[in-house]
């Protein structure tokens, strides 16, 4: 009797671990050094390049090690309210345990905070509120928000704090403030923030006149190498008894230029469509599929953009040795001003990048393809 067929081994959508976890070890060392020393540090990347997969690993290594690490996401949050309980239950979940919480806040801390508990969404899962009201929030937020220094201190150890959709936390007007309350827990703390609203993030840290202006160490995170990619590919296709080539495997991560979502998502539909041996021309038959896919999203994208963006991202989508070049922008009558323009307000909403040497790429590389495809 045939073996049933494994499950498809290649996942997308959602954090990744254990067998689904590729590379980012020189990325999670890096981090381990520097929040073990309590040095804060902003991890920022494009969507989907595998932030919350990494940040979850990084606390899940310390926390096999007996360092505290709590993880809170802030974009859960929609208001001031939602997010001290998203941080509060962090907190919570970190120390383990109902009566653990409630001995170590109220005994230990000697914090008077009230709290009820309501079931979680997930089943198993305990959701700690707090029981304040509207007045009350703002100092309730700076409780919570002391919570870690506190045990830090009381245990004598270090808290590390992960804050994912960091940039969140300026619609919610929190900038000033947890800026005046992290500042004053020195290196018992460690934060890590991170987002992928680059252009956010840049000014959060990079503008003087904002509270956290050059407060931690930025970490810019790229795609997963094609070395990392190799034997992991082969390893996940084998699973099923697949094989895949060198040349082949090269020429995915390529495509997806080490974007994870990216790798896993054509890798994905591959697995579905090949049989034993894969073929070259079946990446291109995954390719179309995942573009067929993704096209509502990429034609949504591209309705948010101006005509003058539009054009400037025809332009890009073809990579031009030099921008300003005789012929480049002439071809769709654009001006260097305007050209200009186009690229501050194609990096505003944080369609393209500017990479280390002066060129410029888009942050999803499958949406420049999909450009190509709509240009021709
Ligand atoms: N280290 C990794 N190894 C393998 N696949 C990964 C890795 N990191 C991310 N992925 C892939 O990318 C997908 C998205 O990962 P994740 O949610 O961690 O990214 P993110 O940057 O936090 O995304 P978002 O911008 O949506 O918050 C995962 O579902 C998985 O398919
Ligand atoms: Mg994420």
């Amino acid at each position: 009797m045939k073996d049933k067929q494994p499950r498809n081994p290649f996942v997308f959508g959602g954090a990744v671990k254990d067998a689904d976890f590729c590379g980012r070890r020189t990325e999670l060392a890096e981090l381990k050094s520097d929040a073990l020393s309590g040095q804060n540090v902003l991890v920022y990347a494009s969507r989907r390049y595998g932030k919350t997969s990494m940040l979850e690993v990084l606390c899940e290594q310390r926390r096999a090690e007996g360092v505290k690490c709590m993880y809170v996401d802030a974009s859960r949050a929609l208001d001031v309210g939602d997010f001290v309980n998203e941080y509060f239950n962090a907190f919570a979940r970190e120390l383990g345990g109902v009566e653990r919480v409630i001995e170590t806040i109220k005994n230990k801390l000697g914090f008077g905070l009230s709290f009820s508990i309501r079931p979680g969404a997930a089943a198993g899962d305990i959701a700690y509120a707090l029981d304040v009201g509207v007045k009350e929030k703002q100092v309730s937020l700076e409780q919570v928000v002391n919570l870690p220094f506190a045990y830090a201190k009381k245990e004598n150890s270090l808290f590390i704090v992960v804050i994912d959709e960091f940039q969140e936390i300026a619609k919610l007007g929190l900038e000033a403030k947890l800026r005046s309350y992290f500042q004053t827990h020195g290196r018992k703390v460690g934060y890590i923030f991170a987002g992928s609203k680059k252009s956010i993030l840049i000014q959060m840290f990079g503008d003087k006149g904002r509270p956290f202006y050059q407060s931690v160490k930025t970490m810019p995170m790229n795609g997963i190498p094609e070395k990392d990619w190799q034997p992991f590919i082969v390893k996940q296709f084998a699973k099923g008894n697949r094989k895949i080539n060198h040349k082949q495997i090269s020429r995915i991560v390529t495509l997806a230029r080490g974007c994870p979502y990216l790798v896993q998502h054509l890798c994905h539909v591959l697995w579905d469509i090949t049989g034993d041996v894969i073929q070259d021309g079946d990446i291109d038959a995954a390719l179309n599929v995942v573009l067929a896919r993704e096209d509502n999203k990429y034609a949504l994208a591209w309705d948010m953009l101006s005509l003058t963006q539009q054009k400037m991202a025809y332009i890009l989508a073809d990579e031009p040795d030099e921008l300003y070049a005789k012929g480049v922008l002439q071809e769709y009558g654009m001006v260097p001003s305007a050209a200009q323009k186009a690229l501050a307000g194609l990096w505003a909403k944080d369609v393209t990048d500017r990479t280390h040497d002066g060129r410029y790429a888009f942050q999803d590389p499958f949406f420049r393809l999909w450009l190509l495809r709509r240009k021709k």
